[in-house]
């Protein structure tokens, strides 16, 4: 069974980590959970849910105080960490090695131990800082993943668009989840021949 950390800050999006938590427990993992102040704020502001349905759903919930917490440290085993959605105010923490809070401090643990780091940062546009940010954390180890929604997989619903950004995410632990339509079926590639042949002739 994999350990994964999901971590939930204040950016736009909180719902991406909701559905991170939800889709991780339906494929068996364990879900080591940390909110920030404003994820938690967002997750009220953005979504349906409750603070606490979001603490429900973790296997193991840890409040972002707690340094003290067992993933603070490198002894303890996770497979990795996912920040749904990361603020640029986590992704400068990371950046610089803050360790601050838990969520930085799990990060720049998974770092040091050279573990699976992806940060689903929500931001647009981004200035110089957000860009030398990413560069230092992709320099460091870590995923910059920003959730851009594909449209060859058509999405019905924002729903879809969800899903099929956190499946292509949860792809990089190994996952192969069903509900991701991948590019390369023949119903993609007989909609996409229709297209062409009927399109508009540049
Ligand atoms: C409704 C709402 C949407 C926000 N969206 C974003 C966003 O998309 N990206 C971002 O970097 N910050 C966003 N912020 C600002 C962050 O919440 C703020 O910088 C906060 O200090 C982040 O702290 P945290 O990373 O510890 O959660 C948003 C704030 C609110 C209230």
């Amino acid at each position: 069974m994999k350990k994964i950390i999901v971590a939930i800050t204040g950016g736009s999006g909180a719902i991406y980590g909701i559905r991170t938590i939800q889709l991780l427990n339906d494929l068996g993992a364990e879900t080591h959970v940390i909110i920030s102040p404003w994820g938690s704020r967002n997750i009220e502001l953005e979504t349906p849910y409750s603070v606490k349905e979001v603490k429900e759903m973790a296997s193991v919930y840890y409040p972002s105080g707690n340094q003290a917490a067992a993933i603070s440290s490198g002894s303890f085993k996770v497979d990795g960490m996912i920040v749904s959605p990361c603020s640029m105010k986590t992704l400068a923490s990371i950046a610089n090695g803050l360790a601050s809070d838990l969520i930085s401090r799990s990060a720049d643990v998974m770092l040091k131990e050279q573990k699976k780091l992806i940060l689903l940062t929500r931001e647009t546009p981004l200035n110089l800082i957000h860009i030398k940010n990413m560069e230092a954390v992709v320099s460091a180890g870590a995923m910059v993943f920003p959730p851009v929604p594909a449209f060859y997989n058509q999405p019905k619903t924002l729903d879809d668009v969800i899903h099929h950004t956190v499946g292509r995410m949860l792809d990089q632990f190994g996952y192969d989840p069903e509900w991701v339509k991948r590019w390369g079926k023949d119903s993609h590639n007989q909609h996409l021949r229709k297209l062409t042949s009927t399109g508009p002739q540049r």
